[in-house]
């Protein structure tokens, strides 16, 4: 890559910019004065009654954005397009994985199913506030699901389905989930692959984790998806298609508070204990649905929306749910992985579908590109006239193949960044004003406001790398981790806290001509296919085995997941001395950590070795196995306590 290749920039196509939702004047107009550009913004929303103040910064690190208003989010995704005169649009077009398995639903119809759904759950004599799970595939009753509990100001808490057993189960004891949502299981590659078996797992007290069974939770709610065979607890257990399709039609939404908390999304953070990040209701809806319009450049009844993401991520509920469907958005869903039943599912369902936006990932697009290119080329891709990419840095190649082979060379490609804990995207371009260039994300959004700091505080000058903060509050910012409001604090705010900013964890630059890079992660967490994983959530994994004495775990540099899990283990004298079993062993290793946290978290390589390379005060010094991991040679290691151990590690290590 020459300096040339990171500088070559594209500007907007004017034929776009012409047509485009904002203009140029975008940016000073939020300047000028931020918090009646949110105001403004805020407007966009159906409100059962106005607010007195747009924020109330008075109680930081928790913010109060359009305090006293009220709404009620799944009336302004759901309801309010049906009384616009809209109830014919289809919402989404949901695409299962097993081929000629589609359905269709309107906004009319969505209405009717989320209000069957919310008349369920209040005849189960839930109250607003109260937490439910939702562990479910991309069904349509994962999305009724979700506006059913937000219409009646339930917090959902959605656990990715891919996720384990374990893990549920301590997402629903953290939030004391009253209602665990579920399917009987899911299409996997033409195959069901049980589900509620993980739930009856989860909530039972076969797991070693757990002292008895979850006690908070009451009903089991469960969707036929599959056929397949569960077991069943006829107190708690019921089926979806028995109690729901029978309900009324008829369900009035309340009106929250716009503080209101509408979801919990738990993320893993540097220690092994996942954070349940907060998001209420007013200034979340109201930034979800502002950067859908204004990023894609959405057209309400032209366009069709896909974004890729699962529900069980941010993204999916961002941009997924919230914002596209507050937009009136009609939305393709699907159910399955990219090459179900082969590499050129994703290219089917843009050609059938006429798909018109296109938001994933970079690792997929990296996966496409080892797929070959023959494979979209062999599909008509002109609908399309915007891409997006979110959750880990786009390198420049996969930007200009995404652009080439999926964008016909001509599209906008918007490179968003944000995290769980922004709740919507921060920084990105504007696709009909921002000039762009591969594998930036350009600069902060309107009404956003970010800065690249030292240690110190001071903003690093241009081509520098530092601390990528948020100096401003913003409307959809996490207001806490659940029960933990010092892990809070000291997460985000500790860092910097006299000029209360927000540390965002990753490091980032700006180059000679204002574009912002970033650059990754600066704590112990790792970005898996764009997934979030803890070093130390890996770790307490691997140790929690008998054999293993201690781990360390480093996120290296891989070309399709951008980075892959790499672990070095010490075994515990007992179960050193035989060799032979080392390998087995490591397997053993492998499946314990996608039984306890998923398969996405299993490391790529596990290396037993004798010794960890530790400092004198006895502090892992993961940058060398990092190092290492990544093929370099072993840079300082004079503060070692014994200089020899990279050698030993490299000569003794048993690698699987
Ligand atoms: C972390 C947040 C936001 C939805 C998906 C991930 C990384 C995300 C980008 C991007 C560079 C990115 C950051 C961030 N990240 N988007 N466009 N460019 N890095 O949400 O699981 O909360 O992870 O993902 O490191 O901190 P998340």
């Amino acid at each position: 890559m020459t300096d040339h290749d990171l500088n070559e920039t594209f500007a907007p196509d004017p034929a776009f910019a012409e047509q485009a939702n904002v203009g140029a004047d975008e940016y000073e107009r939020a300047s000028a004065d931020r918090l009646a550009f949110w105001d403004e913004q805020a407007r966009r929303l159906d409100w059962a009654s106005e607010w007195n103040e747009v924020l109330d910064w008075t109680g930081a690190p928790v913010a109060k954005w359009f305090v006293d208003g009220t709404l009620n989010a799944s009336y302004n995704c759901v309801d309010r397009h049906v009384e616009a005169g809209n109830g014919d649009r289809v919402a989404i077009h949901w695409v299962g994985e097993p081929t000629e398995d589609s359905r269709d639903i309107t906004y009319a119809e969505l209405k009717d199913e989320v209000s069957r759904a919310a008349n369920y759950l209040s005849s189960l004599g839930l109250a607003a506030g109260d937490r439910v799970a939702i562990y479910m595939p991309l069904l349509l009753e994962t999305y009724v699901a979700m506006l059913a509990c937000a219409r009646l100001g339930l917090t959902h808490s959605v656990v990715f389905a891919g996720f384990s057993s374990a893990a549920l189960r301590s997402r629903v004891d953290d939030a004391s989930a009253k209602v665990v949502i579920t399917a009987d299981g899911q299409f996997r590659r033409g195959k069901p692959a049980p589900l509620k078996a993980g739930v009856d797992e989860a909530l039972g007290d076969s797991l070693p984790s757990v002292d008895g069974p979850a006690e908070s939770v009451q009903k089991v709610l469960v969707v036929r998806r599959t056929g397949i065979d569960v077991d069943w607890q006829d107190e708690r257990d019921v089926w979806w298609d028995e109690v729901v399709p029978g309900q009324s039609t008829e369900h009035t939404p309340e009106a929250f508070d716009s503080e209101h908390p509408l979801f919990l999304l738990y993320t893993s953070g540097t220690t092994g204990k996942p954070k349940g990040i907060v998001h209420t209701t007013g200034g979340y809806l109201t930034q979800a649905s502002y950067t859908h319009d204004v990023v894609f450049d959405h057209k309400p009844g032209k366009d069709v929306y896909w974004c890729t993401a699962d529900v069980g991520w941010v993204t999916g509920h961002t941009y997924g749910v919230y914002g596209p469907l507050s937009n009136g958005a009609t939305c393709i869903v699907y159910e399955g992985t990219p090459n179900s039943p082969n590499e050129h599912r994703h290219f089917e369902i843009i050609e059938k579908y006429g798909v018109t936006i296109y938001y994933s990932a970079p690792t997929l697009i990296r996966t496409f590109m080892k797929w070959g290119r023959e494979i979209p080329k062999s599909h008509d891709l002109s609908s399309i006239r915007l891409l997006g990419s979110v959750g880990e840095p786009i390198n420049p190649e996969a930007w200009r193949w995404y652009r080439e082979h999926i964008g016909g060379n001509a599209v906008p490609i918007v490179d968003t960044w944000w995290q769980t804990e922004t709740g919507a995207i921060m920084i990105s371009p504007l696709p009909g004003v921002t000039e762009t260039k591969p594998g930036s994300a350009m600069r902060a959004l309107p009404g956003i406001d970010i800065s690249v700091v030292n240690g110190d505080a001071q903003e690093v000058p241009a081509e520098e790398q530092g601390f990528l903060v948020i100096t401003e509050p913003w409307p959809a910012m996490l207001r806490g981790i659940w029960g933990d409001m010092e892990r809070y604090r000291d997460t985000y705010w500790s860092r910097f806290a006299e000029e209360g900013y927000y540390f965002a964890g990753d490091g980032a630059k700006w180059d000679a001509d204002g574009a912002l890079w970033v650059l990754g992660r600066v704590d112990d967490v790792m970005n898996i296919s764009g997934h979030r994983i803890s070093t130390s959530e890996v770790e307490s994994a691997l140790v929690g085995h008998d054999s293993v004495a201690e781990a360390a775990v480093v996120g290296a540099d891989d070309e399709t997941t951008g980075q892959a899990i790499v672990a070095y283990v010490i075994l515990r004298e007992s179960a050193v001395d035989n060799h032979d079993q080392h390998r087995s062993l490591i397997d053993e290793l492998r499946a314990r950590v996608s039984t306890e946290i998923s398969p996405i978290a299993k490391p790529r390589d596990i290396t037993i070795v004798p010794e960890l390379p530790k400092t004198r005060s006895g502090k892992i010094m993961r940058r060398l196995l990092k190092d290492m991991a990544e093929g370099r040679d072993g840079g300082d290691t004079s503060t070692l306590s014994d200089p020899t151990i990279m050698e030993q590690i490299r000569t003794k290590g048993t690698r699987g």
